[in-house]
């Protein structure tokens, strides 16, 4: 049975053909990780010594990362002793994952393709998440598909899903879903939370829906700002982007003092006020020194690439890149 040693210590045994990652779960060792299908690379690590083996494609890595020895713990086994050289989550609380049924409490469109869905745990379910996780809702059919919690803290919870043309949950939410649907919901997942961003310039960079995490975020934010405010970062920025006015479909985000909300969209008419492009974009021409920045980059996978690029590019630290790509669950 290999034995798993990351280099802060903490070791997991693997058995059988799991991945690295569920082994990692299964003894409470915490890996960063969110997709769980080879694709987002957010549980990208590096083996230092030992012999691994992918069971899955790793579609997320380009060919260099491949050469420079970075796998993905999430479709990855071993086939000796490991060391791994990965983000340490030890000191994080991050609550146990768990599947119970739900309701919906309320659906209520937020845009033409944007609904907003609030489901209803049993009084006994006693949930606890961490602002910027997600749960996978298990709909008709036992179809699985991944949303972000948009509060960060129950008893209900928000959803924000947009409409995929062809999609199957979508046809569900946007032609069938009505209050009091019962479906099952398992989670809270992720890893998508804020690690310690006192006294940082935190900047969060969303696409459409890509809102709701950053949404539980700043909640947790204004929290912190009346009870904690010795763990508030120095300041807070928030690049929403889309592609035409009624993708920014919330005027009130929760913010803490002081934060700015810039507005981006790639694809507006001559009447729009705001800022044109792509939220990286829009970042990187409004500073130039990412050495005090922790980012957190949300929505589309195309995005988060790009972004992750240009900033460690002009000097972003890596481990101060959070991301969390909406890729397809299917
Ligand atoms: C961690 C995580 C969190 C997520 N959170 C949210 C959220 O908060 N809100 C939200 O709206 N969505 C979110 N998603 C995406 C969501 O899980 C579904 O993948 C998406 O809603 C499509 O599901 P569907 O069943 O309607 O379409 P499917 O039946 O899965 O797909 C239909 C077609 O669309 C393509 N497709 C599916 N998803 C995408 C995509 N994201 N981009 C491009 N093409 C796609 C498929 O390849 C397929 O061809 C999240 C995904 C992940 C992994
Ligand atoms: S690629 Fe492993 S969690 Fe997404």
């Amino acid at each position: 049975m290999p034995i798993i040693t990351t280099l802060q210590g903490r070791q997991f045994t693997l058995d059988g053909q799991e991945s690295l990652l569920s082994a990692a779960a299964r003894q409470q060792v915490n890996l960063p990780y969110s997709c769980k299908t080879g694709r987002c690379k957010t549980c990208r690590c590096k083996v230092v010594s030992g012999s691994s083996r992918a069971l899955k494609d790793e579609i997320g890595l380009t060919p260099e990362e491949r050469d420079a020895g970075w796998i993905l713990s999430c479709v990855r086994t071993a086939g000796s002793d490991l060391l791994l050289d990965v983000e340490d989550l030890g000191t994080v609380e991050v609550p146990v994952s768990r599947t119970l049924p739900c309701r919906i409490d309320q659906l209520e469109r937020l845009a033409p393709d944007v609904v907003k869905v609030t489901l209803r745990l049993p009084p006994t379910a006693n949930w606890r998440h961490l602002a910027g996780q997600y749960i996978d809702v298990i709909g008709p059919n036992g179809v699985r598909r991944s949303y972000s919690l948009a509060n960060d803290a129950g008893p209900l919870m928000e959803l924000h899903i947009r409409e995929v043309p062809g999609g199957v949950m979508s046809a569900y939410w946007f032609g069938q879903a009505k209050s009091n649907d019962l479906l099952r919901l398992q989670g809270p997942q992720g890893t998508f939370f804020l690690r310690d961003v006192a006294g940082k310039d935190l900047v969060f960079l969303a696409t459409g829906t890509g809102i709701a995490p950053v949404r539980a975020m700043l909640q947790q934010l204004v929290g912190a700002a009346r009870e904690k405010r010795d763990e508030l970062p120095h300041s807070v920025t928030v690049y929403w982007g889309g592609r035409h006015p009624e993708d920014l479909y919330l005027d009130d985000l929760p913010l803490p003092p002081d934060a700015v909300v810039v507005k981006v969209l790639s694809r507006s008419d001559q009447d729009w006020q705001g800022r044109r492009g792509y939220v990286q974009q829009a970042l990187l021409d409004d500073r130039r020194n990412f050495s005090d920045c922790v980012v957190y980059a949300c929505g589309s996978d195309a995005m988060i690439q790009d972004a992750r690029a240009a900033l460690l590019a002009q000097g972003l630290p890596e481990k101060s890149f959070f991301a969390d790509a909406f890729v397809c669950s299917a």
